[in-house]
């Protein structure tokens, strides 16, 4: 029977749920049908805007039945095209975003509970409010929601201090793939009382269950910060420089992005309004922030004097501190807007890596001469969170004019299967991540398969088909199950 027939799921669905909750209005629809790098386009049987967790659940509990595959949608920012349906017509997006109440506000227990569709930016400010701070902070803030935060294990640019998603999540509520309602929203610390499932949930891109609700960390709001834009010769030379800071700050480092000159010039050429922090011209840069929750401490004058013995030591070529919140806002600006430049400055590829700092350098190294020798459609624009080993080693098209805009789009898009077999290859070689922050989703689940070991697959399978039997959870994303793909 086709989809849209009488007694078809999708009358079904409609006769059950209402046209208000079930929405297949065509402008709806074409938003959610494409992820956000518009690597894939599908074609959703409809777009469901559940309200609570009960309605969640029924509709999981009806989808499973009927065997109608489940996306689950939250800001639609992630990069891994986990978020698009196929193009079977067959399958339904959900989208938690009517699903935005804060449940609870616990200053007491530095904690809070929201519901998954909570804009990001809207955590961090109901935190504020209330004279706390909550560290996940990316570039999407404006329109990621906490559920995809947490399903994608987001990291952004505070992770060298407060850890990644996982690390700020005291409990989860999750809807099975049944509709069964598994709650672990306790704000507790400690709990050692058996496995700890929310674990299983983050990080796992939709594929095992929709996760509604989420009890998180709060911490003390940061009343002192230093930041500073820092010239330094080499990236050797911004890892080295790390570990000065830390010896001279020790965990007051929040944030430390590395940021190459070339990122800076695309800013600057695409984003009205971007200043350029300091004169001169320099191969790298690192933007770092120490912070801490004491007020009127002295951070400027610490900073500056690791600064100094950095510039003693050759480390660093050039430095300035924002003297006010605007120059710091104008030095975040060059940094959260590098995705957004390139963007703008035609197509690229995105290689989302990790190593251990001690090999970082000597990667970018090499690793930046082969694209340079033997990719003349590209050039390398490697930014990132370097606190963390993490580097997005992106790739963004030559410009060329000889040929039509299409025509030099082709070119390095064409050789994209071979530049990502190199670079991972090589990171995986020195011990690194193919992923570091961004997740498998549709993208990068080939890459999975060669990287993990037989044992891990076989057990990430096993989880699979305990949780989610009938593989209605966003079928094909993360994992390949021939007996549950569809
Ligand atoms: P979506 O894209 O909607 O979904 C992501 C995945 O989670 C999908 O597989 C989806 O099916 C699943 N999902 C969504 N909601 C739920 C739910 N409630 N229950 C179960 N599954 C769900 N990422 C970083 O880690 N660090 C960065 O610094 C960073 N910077 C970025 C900067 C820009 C400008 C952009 C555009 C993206 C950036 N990202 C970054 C990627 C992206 O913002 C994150 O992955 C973010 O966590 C995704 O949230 P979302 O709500 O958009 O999720
Ligand atoms: C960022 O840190 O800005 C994003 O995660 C990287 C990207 O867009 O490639
Ligand atoms: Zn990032």
């Amino acid at each position: 029977m086709m989809p849209g027939g009488a007694g078809s799921p999708l009358q079904q669905l409609i006769a059950q749920f209402g046209s208000s909750v079930i929405v297949i209005d065509a402008s709806q629809l074409a938003a959610v049908n494409v992820d956000h790098r518009k690597l894939y386009q599908g074609k959703a049987l409809a777009l469901a805007l559940p309200r609570s967790t009960a309605e969640v659940s029924k509709l999981l509990a009806f989808c499973n039945a009927l065997r109608i595959g489940v996306i689950p949608q939250g800001g639609n920012t992630s990069y891994c095209g986990g978020t698009a349906p196929d193009d079977s017509g067959t399958q339904l997006v959900l989208s938690l975003r009517r699903m935005n109440t804060l449940r609870e506000m616990n200053p007491v227990n530095d904690s809070m509970i929201v519901e998954a569709g909570c804009i990001l930016a809207d955590v961090q400010r109901a935190a504020a409010d209330v004279g706390r701070f909550f560290p996940l902070s990316l570039g999407a803030e404006g329109s990621c929601q906490i559920g995809g935060n947490l399903s994608t294990n987001a990291g952004g640019v505070n992770v060298v201090r407060y850890g990644m998603t996982r690390d700020l999540v005291l409990g989860l509520e999750v809807v099975l793939a049944d509709g069964r309602v598994l709650s672990t929203l306790q704000a507790l610390r400690k709990d050692n009382t058996g496995y700890d499932l929310r674990h299983l949930f983050i990080g796992a891109e939709g594929t095992l269950g929709v996760i509604t609700a989420a009890s998180l960390k709060l911490f003390p709001a940061p009343r002192s910060v230093a930041t500073a834009f820092v010239a330094v010769p080499t990236s050797a030379s911004a890892v080295s420089l790390l570990n000065e800071l830390r010896t001279h700050c020790g965990d007051l480092v929040s944030s430390f992005e590395l940021i190459p000159d070339i990122a800076i010039d695309l800013v600057v050429r695409h984003l009205p309004g971007s200043r350029v922090p300091l004169d001169g011209t320099s191969p790298w840069y690192v933007l770092c922030e120490i912070t801490s929750a004491l007020p009127n401490e002295p951070l400027g004058e610490r900073l500056e004097a690791a600064l100094a013995a950095a510039l003693e030591a050759g480390l660093v070529t050039n430095a300035t501190l924002a003297q006010s919140e605007r120059e710091r806002q104008d030095f975040w600006f060059i940094r959260e807007h590098i995705p957004e430049a390139q963007r703008r400055d035609g197509p690229s590829l995105k290689h989302d890596i990790s190593l251990p700092l001690d090999r970082l350098a000597a990667f970018i190294a090499s690793a930046g001469d082969w694209i340079r020798d033997e990719i003349p459609e590209g050039y390398l624009v490697c930014y990132g969170h370097v606190g963390d080993g993490n580097l997005h080693f992106n790739i963004n098209q030559t410009a060329n004019p000889v040929q039509s805009p299409n025509a030099a789009a082709g070119a390095l898009v064409s050789r994209q299967n071979e530049i990502r077999r190199v670079i991972h290859d090589r990171v995986h070689e020195l011990g690194g991540s193919f992923s570091a922050e961004h997740g498998i989703g549709r993208h990068k689940v080939e890459e999975l398969e060669r990287y993990a070991s037989p044992l891990e697959l076989e057990l990430m399978r096993a989880i699979k088909r305990t949780f989610d039997p009938n593989g209605i959870m966003n079928p094909g994303k993360v994992l390949r199950i021939a007996s549950l793909s569809r």
